[in-house]
């Protein structure tokens, strides 16, 4: 209802800067104590997935706060998991701007933010001094001047930092806007990548005494034989969860838009059927061996049904709560309050 209001003045202003403002509101309407009294979302189905307790199966997506700086204030809309991130070892400035689109026509946006954000080690200091204490994902990546050869090293490095505060660790390898980043999806560099992730894992397990869960999130791009064959390379490296999907760089139902040309990662409404058939050949070759974390054009209580009917057991949104503001976190959870 208030978000209703707001949106119009959001959105006219450059998306980035909207961003920017709908986080310092929010996190000011959470220092006041606003927020309890504008959002009272509904108790939602309790999840059990990669040895967690998830409160409800509704999850914010990683971008949206990508440097963990605001999780209180948005652990205060309801959600049952956040996942901050993408965070590289170093900070980086990401790309050029203009870098962020709406379009609204098509519930959509394209991004090519390029991994922005202020390095692991800012990330955590920020989620040293929050209180949340609700069900946290750490999602990470590597830098943009890393050459692939060595991408493992910036995860291994990230996995090692995100460890003690994690209560599970996402591996990014699906976003569009890294050189090659996607490359790593491919079977021969897949193996490769979770051998030493999953070798990283263990050593840090005995010397925590905790096993954090790794879950690696894949694009919606990619062929059925492809999808299979990580589906196998995670269950044989015992990956804990797989996150389907990232942007996709199609262009399906834009019809012409004029943004449709800008170069990036398209994600909202058209991401929708690519997603859910990520999910649907997922769950078919995983069979109930893994948890499936949904994301990809929920912007409504049965787009989240669809995600469940599909296969997934977690879902998580961004776009959606651009388009539809934090209303949707509450329509959400009472769409999935029932077991699909
Ligand atoms: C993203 N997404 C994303 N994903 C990720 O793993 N790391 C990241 O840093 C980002 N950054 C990012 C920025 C912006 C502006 C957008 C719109 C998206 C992808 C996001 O988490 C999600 O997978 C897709 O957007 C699909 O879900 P929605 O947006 O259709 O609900």
């Amino acid at each position: 209802m208030l978000y209703s209001l707001l949106r119009p003045a959001l959105f006219a202003l450059e998306p980035e800067t909207a961003h920017a403002l709908s986080l310092t509101l929010l996190d000011a309407a959470h220092a006041l104590r606003i927020d309890r009294l504008a959002f009272h979302p509904p108790a939602g189905r309790p999840v059990q997935a990669m040895g967690l307790t998830f409160p409800n199966p509704v999850g914010l997506a990683a971008g949206f706060d990508k440097n963990g700086a605001h999780v209180d204030a948005l652990g205060s809309l309801g959600f049952g998991f956040i996942e901050v991130g993408t965070v590289t070892p170093r900070p980086q400035p990401g790309n050029p701007r203009p870098r962020l689109f709406r379009l609204p026509e098509a519930q959509a946006i394209i991004n090519r933010m390029g991994f922005n954000n202020a390095g692991i080690d800012t990330a955590l200091a920020n989620l040293a001094r929050a209180r949340y204490r609700g069900v946290l994902g750490i999602n990470i990546g590597k830098n943009f001047d890393t050459p692939l050869a060595r991408a493992a090293e910036d995860y291994a490095t990230c996995l090692r930092k995100a460890y003690p505060r994690a209560d599970y660790v996402a591996i990014n390898l699906s976003s569009p806007n890294t050189a090659g980043l996607r490359d790593l999806q491919a079977e021969e560099a897949l193996d490769a990548l979770l051998v030493e992730l999953a070798a990283e894992r263990e050593r840090l397990s005995d010397a925590h005494g905790r096993r954090v869960p790794l879950a690696v999130k894949i694009a919606p791009d990619l062929d059925a034989p492809g999808i299979q064959a990580i589906a196998r390379l995670l269950l044989k490296h015992g990956i804990d969860a797989v996150i389907a999907t990232n942007t996709t760089v199609a262009r399906p139902q834009l019809n012409g838009h004029p943004l449709a040309r800008e170069a990036g990662g398209l994600s909202g409404a058209p991401l929708r059927p690519a997603a859910t058939r990520v999910v649907r050949l997922l769950a078919a070759t995983l069979a109930g061996a893994l948890p499936i974390i949904a994301v990809g054009g929920i912007l409504c209580g049965a787009d989240a049904r669809e995600k469940l009917q599909a296969g997934a057991t977690l879902v998580q949104v961004y776009t959606g709560l651009v388009y539809r503001g934090p209303g949707l976190v509450a329509e959400l959870l009472r769409a999935t309050a029932a077991a699909p």
